[in-house]
């Protein structure tokens, strides 16, 4: 049998950086407000002519270059993204597999909202486990500044664009292995968070465009309040469906939403301060991406070593959620 092996981390943050002093002089609201209710400082915004598929070249780039993996050995592309370059067809991870100048590859996108990146390292371990792909390039990218409503203080202040992508490859060393990928969704909740237009539930008219529904609207206390019960139960249960105890995990990578929320549910499983990684500071909420994001950093700054173990968890629009249990097996 073949197994999914994590084997390469890249990440790719637009220059441009939007601070929460620089907010507040667009809607009503102050730093002092966005650091104590979400721990965001700042955040990266994509240049006018940068498209999704641009930001999640640059991270591919780094990923594919880190693997080893030659080119045209990759045989599977997928993107998590909810601001995809088109919104119908073509799909982002096709524009993507292009311009890497990729041959055949089978190549989709997949919508989980922030919790694209689980979702897609689920569907890359299931292929290579079943045999089916070998080599497959995992993107998270998003442009959310596109689909920002900047006069809404509720939503504006925590989103940013950027872009992180991992390289899983086929391995028959059982210890290189992605142990478990959990993913859940529950749609009773999808009023939470959505973008109201555009689909054939609601399809774009002048009017709700001028009211702005084609950008992302939030019950964020709800939400907050969904998360914290949904993740920290989903970790819970993740660990110790495979008997593992919380310190044995090296790094916690979750989805960087909230700090609140991270330090609730690191807290539930009583994890210490050098086990949490926290981006949310530097790089606000970047939905798909910012799990690859935060590896990436501990990747550039040394910390993330060679066979340690790291717990992934994220939830968001759908509502979905997920958690994963991987060690970090690069080739080199
Ligand atoms: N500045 C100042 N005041 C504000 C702002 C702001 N930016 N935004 C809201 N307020 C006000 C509200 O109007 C309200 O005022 P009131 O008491 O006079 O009515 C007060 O602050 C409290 O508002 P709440 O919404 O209850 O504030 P809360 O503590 O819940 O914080 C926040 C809001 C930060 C959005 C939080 O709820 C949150 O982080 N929610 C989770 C969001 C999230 O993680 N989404 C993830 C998924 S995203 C995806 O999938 C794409």
């Amino acid at each position: 049998m073949a197994y999914a092996a994590f084997r390469s981390i890249g990440a790719y943050v637009p220059t441009k950086i939007l601070t929460n002093n620089d907010l507040s002089k667009m809607v009503d609201t102050t730093d002092e407000w966005i650091t104590k209710r979400t721990g965001i400082k700042e955040r990266h915004l994509a240049a006018p002519n940068e498209t999704t598929s641009d930001l999640g070249v640059e991270a591919a780039k780094k990923a594919i270059e880190r693997s080893g993996v030659a080119l045209e050995d990759i045989d599977m592309v997928v993107c998590a993204t909810i601001s995809p370059d088109y919104f119908c067809m073509p799909s982002t991870a096709t524009i993507i597999s292009k311009k890497l100048g990729l041959g055949n590859v089978t190549a989709f996108d997949i919508s989980a909202a922030c919790t694209g990146f689980v979702y897609i390292l689920s569907i890359a371990k299931a292929f290579i486990e079943s045999g089916m792909k070998k080599n497959i390039l995992i993107i998270g990218a998003e442009k959310l500044s596109a689909i920002t409503d900047y006069t809404d203080r509720g939503t504006c202040i925590l989103f940013g664009d950027g872009a992180g992508a991992a390289m899983i490859c086929a391995t028959e060393n059982k210890h290189e292995a992605i142990i478990d990928v959990h993913t859940g969704a529950d749609g009773t909740y999808a009023d939470l968070l959505m973008t109201p237009n555009g689909g054939t539930g609601s399809p774009h008219d002048s009017l709700d465009q001028e009211a702005g529904s084609c950008f992302m609207q939030m019950k964020g206390n709800e939400t907050f309040k969904v998360a914290v019960r949904t993740l920290t139960k989903d970790v819970v249960d993740i660990l110790e469906e495979n008997k593992i105890d919380a310190t044995e995990i090296k790094h916690f990578v979750p989805h960087q939403a909230n700090y609140r929320i991270i330090k609730a549910v690191g807290d539930a499983l009583k994890l210490t301060k050098e086990q949490v990684v926290l981006t949310v500071h530097k790089y606000g909420n970047t939905s798909g991406a910012s799990i690859p994001m935060a590896l990436n950093d501990i990747y550039e700054n040394g910390s993330l070593q060679s066979g340690e173990l790291l717990l992934l968890d994220a939830f968001g629009g759908g509502l979905t959620w997920g958690s994963a249990l991987v060690p970090f097996s690069p080739l080199k």
